[in-house]
């Protein structure tokens, strides 16, 4: 016999997990009723906005899936306990930072969110309850899940799932439309019946995988810090191509082909961003110190310090090329967001590079066709501004680069691969410089132009 389905789901945070993911569930499983919640209103009121060109979260897609379910079976609201009263299946979708004080500072996740979501659950919830971990949560974080839920009133009752998503942003919708797997860790079976059979609407059986709870848990863990491990290991390759005369493409190309390695992320670059990455690698590693694994720490714990490098390597590098000053310099940032088309700049390459400038005394024209002013004075720690050690938004490559002395490519924009070099290269200083970190732009295109070139990974 089928596993019922639950009539209706909430989701707790609406952000760049939850929006996505609900608006593929509401899409694909019209008899479900989808409500996603959140107590920030301002962002539940953009996710509302008639104007589908305003929502809280840029995804190539996403537009087009909101706008055939919102006020049908998809609404975002702030009634958080409502909707948990009304739901048979709850997903914990909310932010779970690195910590910043106290114990595990700078390494453990911060787990405030998830326990207040945990308690709200706990208390608005009605009858039997299927709560679903989705966000990224250390291992073992279902058990301090469930005991939260298990100190409530009692005739409620509730399974706990762990469900880790693993769309990367850019390509949301189709990560959540077609994706490699769904993982569903739990130790109750019918609660696992319940969810797959959500997913079964459009993800093939076999892609369905079940695990118990804990590996479920450590398997987003683990697939994150292989992923960051493949781009750090890259970085150090480049970086050694650089002094030796080899080319990181051709390397990446030529131990890509082995089947055994594949070809995908292997891509030089300034270093990853992201929610994920970073923050996911150093839980790892509190964990690992935790258990006393100190070995297995700090292997891990060098992947994100070789990322750090890669970001302070890259602004010193300008620096040092443009004869060891920037104090005045004018410089055309193309990109802010930690990659292409998305609108996201957490943990971004961009914060760090900019930093560095900006101490150097270095005047940013940044241009990026997604990120918002006050997000990047958020992360700068400074508002635009003139003079030494300032930045400024600029509306395209062009006025960016008016009477700048070198572009620096941090985000791979689809648009920075059409630039018209000429015009740019026209209205620069001489001699002009592209610091192409991503190894994306057209490269002989710009040397034809008469800009000196230096591309991450080219000896
Ligand atoms: C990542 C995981 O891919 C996803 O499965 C998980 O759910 C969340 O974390 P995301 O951070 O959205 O997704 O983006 P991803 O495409 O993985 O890129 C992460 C960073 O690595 C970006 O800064 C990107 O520019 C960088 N990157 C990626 C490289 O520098 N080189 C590569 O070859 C690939
Ligand atoms: P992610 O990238 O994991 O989706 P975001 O920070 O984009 O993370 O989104 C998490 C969302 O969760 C935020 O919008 C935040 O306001 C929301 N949130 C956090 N805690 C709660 C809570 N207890 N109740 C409702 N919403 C919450």
């Amino acid at each position: 016999m089928a596993p019922p389905l639950p009539r209706r789901i909430c989701c707790i945070g609406a952000g760049y997990v939850g929006g996505p993911t609900m608006a593929v569930i509401a899409d694909r499983c019209p008899d479900i009723a989808v409500t996603v919640v959140d107590l920030n209103a301002e962002r539940i009121a953009a996710w509302n906005d008639p104007d589908l060109g305003r929502l809280p979260v840029y995804e190539p897609g996403l537009d087009a899936v909101v706008g055939r379910c919102r006020g049908r079976n998809l609404v975002f609201s702030t009634a958080v306990e409502d909707a948990i009263a009304a739901a048979d299946m709850v997903f914990l979708s909310v932010n779970t930072p690195t910590k910043t004080r106290g114990l595990g500072a700078g390494q453990a996740s911060d787990l405030k969110w998830v326990e207040a979501s945990a308690r709200t659950v706990a208390k608005a919830a009605s009858g039997h309850t299927i709560v679903v971990e989705k966000s990224t949560l250390p291992v073992r974080t279902a058990e301090a899940v469930k005991a939260i839920l298990g100190s409530g009133v009692a005739g409620k009752t509730f399974s706990v799932l762990s469900n880790p998503e693993f769309l990367a942003e850019g390509t949301a919708i189709r990560d959540l439309e077609d994706p490699d797997r769904v993982l569903i860790g739990g130790d109750d079976p019918d609660a696992i019946d319940v969810l797959a059979a959500i997913y079964a609407h459009w993800v093939p059986q076999d892609r369905i995988l079940r695990t118990n709870l804990w590996s479920s848990e450590l398997s987003k863990l683990t697939a994150n810090a292989f992923l960051a491990q493949r781009i750090s290991s890259i970085n150090g390759i480049a970086a050694f191509c650089e002094v030796t005369g080899a080319d990181v493409q051709e390397v990446a190309r030529a131990i890509g082909a082995d089947s055994r390695i594949g070809s995908k992320f292997l891509k030089a670059g300034p270093g990853f961003g992201g929610s994920c990455f970073q923050k996911d690698i150093l839980n790892l590693v509190y964990l690992c110190r935790h258990y006393g694994l100190e070995e297995v720490a700090a292997y891990w714990e060098q992947v994100v310090a070789l990322n750090t490098w890669q970001q302070h390597r890259i602004a010193r590098l300008v620096v040092t090329r443009l004869f060891g000053t920037v104090t005045g310099k004018r410089l055309a940032i193309l990109g802010f967001a930690f990659k292409a088309d998305t609108n996201d700049t957490r943990e971004s390459p961009a914060i760090r590079i900019c930093r560095d400038l900006l101490e150097e005394g270095a005047l940013l024209q940044i241009v990026d066709p997604k990120v918002r002013e006050q997000q990047i004075q958020r992360d700068l720690g400074q508002p635009a501004g003139q003079g030494e050690g300032s930045w400024q938004l600029a509306p395209s490559v062009e006025q960016a680069a008016q009477g700048a002395d070198a572009l620096v490519l941090v985000t791979e924009w689809e648009q920075f691969g059409a630039i018209d070099w000429s015009a740019v290269v026209a209205v620069m200083r001489q001699p002009a410089w592209l610091f192409d970190a991503r190894g994306s732009a057209d490269e002989a295109a710009a040397r034809a132009a008469g800009l000196s070139v230096w591309r991450v990974g080219q000896g």
